[in-house]
């Protein structure tokens, strides 16, 4: 039997020398690949908080300044000039789309919209009630052994792909909805722009025709296009972490949409109204609620983001959308004076402030869900036909990078050491640890590693990423210092 001493890899080495690197924006990062070759060490980053798990050309954000922008585009300009459909072509193929490349993907967009008619009958099989999005994920991963995927698809092939995804989704979700409520589904129409053709079939019936409302609409585009991407986050890791394996592209985009369900992600616009129907009937003024909040007892939803330490730039967007929306006649709505309560108590009190607790995109966009007649339990699924596009764009990137690699992150083993197997006739059912079964983490404090910082810092030279100054460079300046 070995002792833990005697498993771990090569013993720390003096010091190791790593490249930094600088992003576009020029943000700083440690290349670590070589790190655990060199000196027998891994990193241990829970909840990746320092971690840049890739490099990607797709979507800056700036959590301390509260900036984000698509393919360089600021958010403010997108959500304002720009429809979805634009902005999911731009995060796929990186440039705006000419009148003719927008055309064209609209109509792509529209001829792959209806799902094969058998898809149907499996809606019928879901039992009354169930959630949309465990309908979604299911459909979305059965869309493979409809529409069987190359092992290599060509760029034609990749293009049907991404249209059948961003087109369907839409359609599945509506669906899903038809089979909750129970009512007749009504398909896609060719006549209809991509919100209204959701819209349209959501809310048509054989019996009643939807009237489309042009400020619901906008505000549902716009939703869409705050959605549509935010870099590495936690559906979208799931996606890139599923692709790098490279399984179905539909099997990875409901990897994509499971991660996405829960509420510290993209659940949280369901939870956020939850919170808000709770105060409401409870009567309380939101105060009692931030108590809650603050003792721990309750999680003010909607509120706190892995990344943004200020405002969410998204969040502004959507509080605007919302008292343009709540001040149409007769769609005025309790909640929204509840929301601007809970915002204003929390962004003066020291408990948010000094967390860096601000509104996040959802705390508002429920309120602007629930005035378009979205149903509670749609919301996180209009939030996955959001973010498809990006999902879709990030797979399309790790798919065209020459040096993508599964992702196989390691682990700091703290289970028991190696023991004997125990017959099943004298096991006691106590677990006996023994005190040298206590895997310990020692801090490193006085392991003679020292990281390097190299000479000059790496300038970026291609928009898409970040590239390692060549060695012989990278003496040329002063620039050094050691980092631990
Ligand atoms: N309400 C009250 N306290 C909070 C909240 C909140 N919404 N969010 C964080 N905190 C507190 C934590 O209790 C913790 O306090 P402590 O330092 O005293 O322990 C501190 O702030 C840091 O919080 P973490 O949970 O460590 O922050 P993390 O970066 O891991 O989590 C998250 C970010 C999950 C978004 C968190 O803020 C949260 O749960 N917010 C509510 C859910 C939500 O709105 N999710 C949507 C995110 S946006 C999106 O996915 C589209």
């Amino acid at each position: 039997m070995t002792t833990p001493q005697e498993t771990h890899t090569p013993a720390p080495t003096a010091s190791v020398t790593l490249p930094v690197l600088t992003g576009s924006e020029g943000e700083k990062a440690l290349d670590i690949s070589r790190l655990r070759k060199e000196t027998g060490l891994v990193t241990l980053d829970e909840g990746y908080m320092n971690t840049a798990s890739c490099r990607s050309g797709i979507t800056y954000l700036d959590g301390e300044r509260g900036i984000l922008r698509y393919r360089g585009y600021p958010i403010e300009q997108l959500a304002a000039k720009s429809r979805f459909v634009e902005v999911a072509y731009l995060l796929m193929y990186g440039e705006l789309p000419t009148k003719r490349e927008l055309n064209d993907f609209s109509g792509l967009l529209n001829n792959s919209s209806l799902i094969h008619e058998d898809m149907r009958h499996f809606f019928t099989a879901f039992p009354n009630h169930a959630h949309p999005m465990a309908i979604l994920t299911t459909m979305v991963a059965s869309l493979s052994s409809f529409y069987p995927v190359p092992e290599k698809p060509t760029d034609e092939e990749e293009k049907q792909i991404i249209a059948n995804l961003v087109s369907q989704m839409r359609t599945i979700a509506a669906f899903s909805y038809k089979k909750f409520i129970g009512e007749p589904m009504i398909y896609p129409s060719y006549r209809l722009r991509f919100v209204e053709n959701f819209l349209n079939m959501m809310f048509s019936s054989p019996v009643q025709n939807y009237q489309q409302d042009p400020d619901i609409v906008k505000a549902i585009d716009t939703f869409l296009i705050l959605h549509a991407d935010h870099e590495q986050n936690c559906s979208t890791s799931a996606v890139r972490l599923a692709g790098s394996s490279e399984a179905n592209i539909y099997a990875v985009i409901s990897a994509g949409v499971s991660a996405l369900w829960g509420r510290l992600h993209g659940g949280a616009n369901q939870a956020v109204i939850s919170t808000l129907d709770e105060i409401l009937s409870s009567g309380d003024d939101g105060r009692r609620f931030i108590e809650d909040a603050k003792s721990g007892k309750a999680r003010l939803m909607g509120f706190g983001h892995r990344v943004y330490k200020t405002f969410d730039p998204r969040a502004k967007i959507m509080k605007e959308l919302c008292h343009k929306l709540l001040s149409k006649p007769g769609m005025s709505d309790p909640m929204f004076d509840i929301a601007m309560r809970l915002e204003e108590a929390a962004l003066s009190d020291e408990y948010f402030l000094s967390r860096n607790l601000y509104p996040n995109v959802d705390f508002y966009s429920g309120l602007i869900l629930k005035a378009a007649g979205i149903p509670f339990n749609m919301f996180t699924v209009l939030f996955a036909i959001g973010r498809t596009p990006g999902w879709l764009a990030h797979w399309r990137e790790m798919r065209h990078d020459a040096g993508a690699r599964i992702a196989r992150p390691r682990q700091i083993y703290v289970g028991p050491p190696e023991r004997a197997y125990t017959a099943l006739s004298e096991r006691s059912g106590t677990i006996v640890r023994r005190e040298s079964d206590t895997v310990r983490l020692v801090p490193l404090a006085d392991t003679p590693i020292g990281i390097v910082k190299p000479k000059r810092f790496v300038e970026t030279t291609r928009a898409a990423g970040m590239v390692p100054m060549p060695p012989e460079e990278a003496s040329t300046s002063g620039d050094s210092g050691h980092i631990a």
